[in-house]
């Protein structure tokens, strides 16, 4: 099994064989397996993609103009994300890693209860829902605080060729409910 350095540099690689064209081209396939299931959900928590992952820009509107609530995390220190609410693309600032985040008030944690669904990126997912980051763990701290039992369902969202056997998964790793390509 590729430990995980080896499996980033494989996905790196692998996506290098895509032009960003194509790569819009694949996430719109991957939005159309999720906008149905989504539209069912009020409280939402998503992310704002990177070039390199499946884009959610659109989505994220379509989803702001049929009434949801939708929540982005923002960076707040070297390893802590927190939850702010998406108005829209005019209220997004540029945050720590080049990722556009919202400017409003942060969601407090008791609140998290009434979110349902959280749409997880990732370097790469395997046969078991287990999730490769970018190295730094934010999400696995941030999955961790969801106190248990939890009425949020984490989709692990990603291409096709995102999908791997085995992930070496460490204890503090959070995995997956499911995963959506
Ligand atoms: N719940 C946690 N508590 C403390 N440290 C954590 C936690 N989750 C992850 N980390 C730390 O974050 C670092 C990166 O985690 P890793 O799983 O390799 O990255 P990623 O999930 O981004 O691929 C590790 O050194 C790990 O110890
Ligand atoms: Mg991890």
């Amino acid at each position: 099994m590729l430990n995980k350095n080896a499996l980033r540099a494989l996905m790196r690689e692998r996506k290098q064989q895509f032009t960003q064209q194509q790569l819009g081209e694949l996430s719109a396939t991957v939005v159309s397996h999720m906008r149905e299931y989504l539209m069912l959900m009020d409280n939402i928590v998503a992310y704002y993609s990177l070039p390199d992952e499946v884009c959610t820009h659109q989505l994220l509107d379509e989803l702001l103009a049929a009434g949801k609530n939708v929540y982005l995390p923002k960076v707040v220190s070297d390893t802590e994300m927190v939850l702010c609410r998406y108005t829209g693309r005019d209220s997004l600032q540029k945050g720590a890693f080049g990722i556009m985040e919202p400017t409003g008030p942060v969601m407090p944690k008791e609140k998290y209860n009434d979110i349902k669904v959280v749409l997880v990126p990732g370097v790469a997912f395997d046969k078991e829902n287990r999730r490769l980051g970018r190295g730094k763990g934010y999400y696995d701290r941030f999955l961790s605080s969801f106190s248990q039992p939890r009425c949020a369902v984490f989709y692990g969202v990603c291409f096709d060729f995102q999908r791997v056997d085995a992930i070496p998964a460490d204890e503090h790793d959070v995995c997956m409910d499911g995963l959506i390509s």
